[in-house]
């Protein structure tokens, strides 16, 4: 409701502040780059290391994160930032240089995970909202501190006959917004991250209906919240259709489908849309992204990645926790991060049919991160 005071008369922050949201988060899309999520919560990575059958101790993560950080120079022409966990924040490389500090030498901008995960909304089927938010103005002082300069908070949402819920969009939107304005007034830009989960044998229209109607209530949470929206970046699920759905859709197609739900819903002002790629083999991926970027339709956003599964899958599958695989991992992490580097400007050209390593799909039932 418009009252006689308009908020304009309380401005939520300074022009300074502004400029400073708007300027990191354009150096993360910018041209040709895009985000590595190494984010996974200690739990998620038991789940990554156990499929490779490595201990998932504080040393391992440690050493496979490192092997994700120091790729050399080809790594900072296609990451524009990397989105860490809070334990890796503040763990070394070998050499005893920070990874903080190794990533940002190489000029890319450090970002950090902070919600605390999803928890069950009460009398809804298996819907949940997101926790966190409790201590977060705290938290994001102390990390834009520690080095980072942007973050990443993770909502889901799911399809069924009766999700989702209009309660689960609302209160996912409501918390998506409060918390992008907690970040945004300690300088932090927030990744806004309603993912809608690739379950179920819906097709690729009711996608693209469920992911409109629920970007739609994020954008008026944000609006309503006085969220600077020069200063965030928005990861949604491309449109697809459900994992067990029996028709099968082009990247054209599911570009387009794309493109329409986010041209419907996504203002012009968000500084870029970087996808997460939800269980898509690493070649789908990049295949899809790089269809995205050649739709026909006027798209006013960078569009790209900010994937997790689909830039890691080959780069744990040839270390396999050997220290002798360490080179050839990196090798695979930087091979996945230049494809989709080309994918971000519509460049990528694909020979692969498909059926290698990178041709597997990385689907995981109602995935948690
Ligand atoms: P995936 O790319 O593996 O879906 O994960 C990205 C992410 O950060 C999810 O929050």
């Amino acid at each position: 409701m418009l009252t006689k005071k308009m908020t304009h008369q309380y401005p939520a922050l300074s022009s300074d502040q502004k400029k400073e949201l708007s300027d990191i988060a354009h150096r993360i899309v910018e041209k040709g780059k895009g985000i590595l999520a190494a984010d996974e919560s200690v739990g998620s990575m038991a789940k990554r290391f156990s499929g490779i059958g490595v201990e998932n101790t504080e040393e391992n993560r440690r050493l496979y994160r490192q092997l994700l950080f120091k790729g050399d120079d080809r790594m900072k022409k296609c990451i524009g930032g990397v989105i860490f966990f809070h334990e890796t924040l503040y763990q070394q490389g070998d050499c005893g240089t920070n990874f903080v500090k190794m990533i940002k030498d190489k000029g890319i901008v450090v970002g950090i995970k902070v919600d605390k995960g999803v928890v069950p909304l009460a009398g809804t089927d298996g819907e949940t909202t997101t926790q966190g938010l409790d201590g977060l103005a705290e938290r994001c002082a102390q990390y834009k501190k520690d080095g980072a300069d942007f973050a990443k908070w993770r909502s889901v949402l799911k399809i069924s006959e009766n999700t989702p819920s209009s309660l689960a969009i609302m209160e996912n939107a409501n918390v998506l917004a409060r918390y992008a304005s907690i970040c945004q007034q300690n300088g932090i830009v927030p990744i806004v991250e309603p993912e809608i989960l690739p379950d179920g044998d819906h097709d690729l229209k009711r996608c693209q209906y469920v992911t409109e109607k629920v970007l739609a209530a994020v954008y008026k949470a944000l609006s309503d919240h006085h969220v600077y929206l020069e200063g965030t970046l928005l990861k949604p699920n491309m449109v697809t259709a459900g994992h067990a759905c029996p028709n099968k859709y082009t990247s054209e197609e599911i570009a387009m489908a794309t493109v329409t739900a986010l041209r419907r819903t996504v203002p012009p002002a968000v500084t870029g849309v970087t996808f997460l790629s939800g269980g898509q083999s690493e070649e789908e991926a990049s295949i899809n992204l790089n269809a995205i970027n050649n739709c026909p339709l006027l798209r006013p956003w960078a569009l790209t990645f900010s994937y997790g599964r689909a830039l890691q899958a080959s780069a744990l599958n040839v270390w396999r926790g050997q220290k002798e695989n360490e080179d050839a991992a990196a090798e695979e992490f930087l091979k996945r991060a230049e494809v989709n580097g080309l994918a971000a400007c519509g460049l990528y050209e694909h020979s692969s049919d498909g059926s290698g390593a990178a041709g597997q799909s990385l689907y995981v039932a109602n995935h948690a991160y």
